[in-house]
């Protein structure tokens, strides 16, 4: 009998069709909604392997009803919703997808920071709405991004792939890490600085960091005051690193200018959400990595981590080593 994989959600079919020689292979088959929960643990149940999206919640109930699971290859580089040390403790192996999406999540991150400094979603929703009447001195004025300070909190490979992007706009780039990056801050002119230097010197506030027990609703209501009325604050890594109610009320009472959000404390977020009745709120359905070409790459790196476990071989990327 052939091994059996299930993916969690609609992928292309040449993705299937890959492993489909030597592996049986089923797919819930809608692209725009998760798999139910019960049909998850029905599947974890007689599944070899699992691919799995960043919206499935991998708990100790799922990795207990994997009997014969062997690996869960979820398609993103952060794997907070997937119980680590619970799969660990069964001999399940966890694989992401880091590096091959790497530019393409900064490349957003930067475009997010430019939109919300720039007031671009506010100005094309103005001129489709027909609102253009005249030209005027300071419509839709934004905020200048070249030779300001950006702050990066997490600075991993993204977010140096977000300070490299800065230095094309002459900014000064600080940011704040568990460790120092040396090699980084060489590269980019980089300066290590404490999280309270961060938040408070800085003009953009980029947040990249993974969402850890150390990190969750780290950006308080405190936080946000220590910033400068002026600053502009980007999430593109995980929504409850941030307390949004907080930020919600930093941002009518003034205490940073505009926010730039591609990810929620709740995914997806609602529209009638506070925070998305804002003008100086710029958001987007949590799209980091989402190119054609970086999401193919990520689809099939998780497939050849799926075809390298089942062969008992080292996953190109395994998070619990
Ligand atoms: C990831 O891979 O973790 C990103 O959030 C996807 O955009």
């Amino acid at each position: 009998m052939k091994p059996y994989i299930f993916i969690t959600r609609k992928l292309p079919d040449e993705v299937v069709e890959g492993l489909q020689d030597s592996y049986e292979v089923s797919m819930w088959d809608k692209e725009e909604m998760p798999v139910p929960r019960e049909r998850l643990l029905e599947e974890a149940g007689k599944a070899d392997a699992l691919l799995t999206m960043l919206s499935d919640r991998i708990d100790e109930e799922v990795l207990e009803a994997g009997r014969n699971l062997k690996v869960v290859a979820n398609l993103a580089v952060g794997y907070d919703n997937i119980d680590v040390p619970a799969a660990t403790q069964r001999g399940i192996a966890v694989c992401n997808t880091p590096d091959v999406l790497t530019d393409t999540t900064a490349d957003l991150t930067f475009a997010l920071l430019m939109a919300a400094a720039r007031r671009i979603v506010e100005a094309a929703d103005y001129i489709k709405g027909d609102k253009w009447k005249s030209w005027s001195p300071l419509l839709l004025a934004g905020l200048d991004i070249h030779h300001k300070k950006i702050g990066i909190v997490g600075m991993g490979k993204i977010g140096a792939a977000v300070a490299k992007r800065a230095t094309g706009f002459e900014m000064d780039i600080l940011y704040h890490n568990r460790s120092r990056n040396m090699e980084m801050e060489e590269a980019v002119g980089a300066q290590y600085v404490s999280f309270d230097e961060l938040i408070t010197e800085s003009d953009f506030i980029v947040c990249m960091t993974p969402l850890t027990e150390q990190t969750r609703g780290m950006f308080t209501r405190d936080v946000f005051r220590k910033m400068k009325k002026t600053a502009i604050f980007v999430n593109a890594a995980r929504g409850p690193v941030v307390d949004e109610g907080a930020l919600y009320d930093a941002l009518v009472e003034g205490d940073i200018a505009g926010a730039g959000l591609d990810v929620f404390e709740k995914e997806p977020i609602s529209a009638s959400h506070p925070l998305l009745k804002l003008n100086n709120v710029t958001a987007i359905p949590h799209i980091g990595s989402s190119s054609i070409e970086t999401r193919m790459t990520m689809m099939n790196l998780c497939a050849y981590n799926i075809s390298l476990v089942l062969s008992e071989k080292e996953p190109k990327s395994l998070v619990n080593k």
